[in-house]
């Protein structure tokens, strides 16, 4: 049976590990808070005393952490997965950090470790069901390795090699942060010009927002913004956008939101409450 590690048990990390243990894969858990390894634990993975332990126990070492400061801390260092992956170890780095970091992470592995570049989109929901998208880059035969693993959490899409997962991941959060700004905005200017609310969603169902107004509504008629994403995560990754294409005016106008937000407080909120900072 193929052993996969999984490091890093955040709200993705712990579904992922949970998703690959009901898929019949021996599972082996780092967190660096370790109390979150608990429940996976009893169901059945084994709990490892750091990354490096993680990495010498599995044939693939997926990492899911927060930004590029965390996954340099889980690979860096002597209990990092680098000083415990050898050439029998496969990383799959699923973690939204950009081409950077990502670049870094392949420097920092020692000769001859495999690589995958493997960020998703979708979130608690969708790794639940199966149906993330996973942005895979690496070369062929790694991909040929592991896709039957990852297709266990939904679809994979082959983009290029190392460095395109995340580069496609990037993509699409473009349009994530840009949509749901984008929506706060309409509806502020509905409510500037006096429309009512109801007449502003009418308005929003004929327009090419009208999934997203939708889905939406609920959460701001409500005013009940459930935790998928967190904010601060949003705005870490308008902030590699940035990075990425420093010219871009609309992600950066987004991400102006997202940090007013965050600003005000509102880090580990869901990231669509960035819709509560525009429409207050
Ligand atoms: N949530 C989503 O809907 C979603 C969807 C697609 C992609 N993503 C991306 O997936 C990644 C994880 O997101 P998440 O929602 O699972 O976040 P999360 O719930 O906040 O979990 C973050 C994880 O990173 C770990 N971490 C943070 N700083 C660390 C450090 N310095 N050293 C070691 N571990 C550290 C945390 O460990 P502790 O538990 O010890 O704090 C935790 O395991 C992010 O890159 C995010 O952008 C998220």
């Amino acid at each position: 049976m193929t052993a996969v590690a999984v490091v890093g048990l955040g709200a993705m990390g712990s579904r992922i590990a949970r998703r690959l243990l009901d898929a019949g894969n021996d599972v082996v858990v780092w967190n660096r808070d370790p109390s979150k390894a608990h429940e996976l634990v009893s169901a059945g993975a084994v709990a490892a005393t750091s990354p490096a332990d993680a990495a010498r126990r599995a044939d693939a070492v997926i990492t899911m952490v927060s930004n590029p400061e965390a996954l340099d801390a889980v690979v860096g260092g002597p209990e990092g997965i680098a000083a415990g992956a050898d050439t029998g170890t496969t990383v799959i780095q699923m973690s939204t950090v950009g081409s950077e970091a990502t670049a870094k992470l392949a420097s920092a592995l020692p000769e001859g470790t495999g690589l995958l570049d493997a960020p998703v989109l979708g979130s608690l929901s969708e790794v639940e069901s199966a149906t993330l998208t996973v942005f895979l880059g690496g070369p062929d035969e790694l991909v040929r390795a592991w896709e039957p693993l990852l297709a266990t959490l939904g679809t994979v899409l082959h983009v290029g090699g190392v460095g395109a997962g995340s580069a496609a991941k990037l993509v699409a959060n473009a349009t994530l942060v840009g949509t749901i700004t984008l929506l706060g905005e309409s509806i502020a200017l509905a409510d500037r010009l006096g429309l009512s609310r109801d007449v502003a969603f009418d308005v929003l169902a004929a327009t090419p927002l009208a999934a997203q107004a939708e889905r939406r509504r609920p959460a701001i008629e409500s005013d009940d913004f459930p935790r998928r994403f967190a904010l601060s995560l949003a705005r870490k990754d308008a902030d590699l956008i940035r990075t990425a294409a420093p010219d871009l005016r609309v992600v950066e106008a987004a991400r102006e939101w997202f940090l007013q937000a965050e600003q005000a407080g509102g880090g580990d909120d869901d990231y669509s409450a960035v819709l509560k900072e525009i429409l207050n």
